[in-house]
């Protein structure tokens, strides 16, 4: 059964831990993120961009999918399943169709609409036993074709939004989505320690987890990042795999042709790189 996210991340904040949102795209994605997360006793929080919700056919296929696989597959550890960066009328058709979790990305709104919207969203989740996710300060990057520019969040307008009751909190800290420019100056703990000083428990979210130095990634757990999202990482590694399996010539060896053996070490490649990422978050054994 699908949970929602508030539980699992305020265990995770109080244990100075992180937990992963990895996104998914298909059910290559899905099944193997379900089963590393079982295999490592890990909760996990499987992220829906509004691009992937329409490329597997629509929300109901997904939530379709996600619940058959925990049953199938006697899924027992705590699973959530998240719209990510959701837009206002995206969260509403998620809480419809059976999401757990939805994420409120009003971070491109005056900071007044953000507030008025976000008031609204939280009611309407809590009322379905869901949480909510909002944004302050863009995180930079390109995702879904919004090109943000990885701004710090203003510390007071994270206090704002974080006392209309939200249950978590993306405050841009100089994080970007995608693969991180050389000349990038890092995260900025400065704006993550004010973030947290006036925000106390409540779980903070870091995107933009591709690429993001170990050392930065600890450190922002210990001034409160509850919640890591990595989407690109999984992406690389599958393409990898992929792309080794073809050069190899092995697509024409056989039945090296079925989609089954095809993308079988893709597959294998991201439950390599999310249990890497639950191992470095410190979920593993948590469930
Ligand atoms: P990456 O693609 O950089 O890992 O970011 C994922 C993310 O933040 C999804 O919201």
């Amino acid at each position: 059964m699908l949970v929602s996210a508030k539980e699992m991340l305020e265990k995770a904040k109080a244990g100075h831990y992180a937990v992963g949102q990895f996104n998914i795209n298909n059910l290559e994605w899905t099944k193997a993120i379900l089963a590393t997360a079982q295999e490592n006793n890990s909760p996990v929080i499987l992220g829906v961009s509004e691009g992937a919700g329409k490329y597997m056919g629509g929300y109901d296929v997904v939530v379709g999918m996600v619940n058959g696989l925990i049953k199938d597959q006697n899924i027992t550890v705590p699973v959530a399943l998240h719209l990510d960066h959701g837009s206002y009328e995206h969260c509403y058709k998620c809480l419809e169709a059976g999401f757990s979790s939805i994420m409120f990305d009003g971070s491109h709104f005056p900071i007044e609409e953000n507030v008025e919207k976000t008031k609204e969203l939280v009611a309407a989740a809590h009322d379905k036993g869901c949480s909510i996710e909002a944004e302050v300060g863009s995180i930079g990057g390109e995702e879904d074709g919004v090109v943000g520019a990885g701004e710090c969040a203003d510390p007071q307008e994270c206090k704002a939004i974080a006392d209309l009751g939200v249950d978590f909190l993306a405050a841009g800290i100089g994080n970007i989505h995608g693969k991180y420019p050389d000349n990038w100056k890092g995260l900025s703990f400065e704006t993550l320690d004010a973030v947290q000083q006036l925000t106390g428990e409540l779980p903070l979210v870091l995107h933009g987890g591709t690429g993001i130095p170990a050392d930065m990634i600890k450190k922002a757990i210990t001034l409160g990042v509850a919640k890591i999202n990595v989407n690109t990482e999984c992406q690389l590694s599958f393409a990898e795999a992929t792309r080794k399996y073809i050069e190899a010539g092995k697509d024409l060896e056989g039945k090296g042709f079925d989609p089954r053996k095809l993308l079988a070490p893709g597959t294998e490649a991201i439950k390599a790189t999310v249990k890497e990422k639950m191992e470095l978050f410190g979920s593993v054994g948590k469930a």
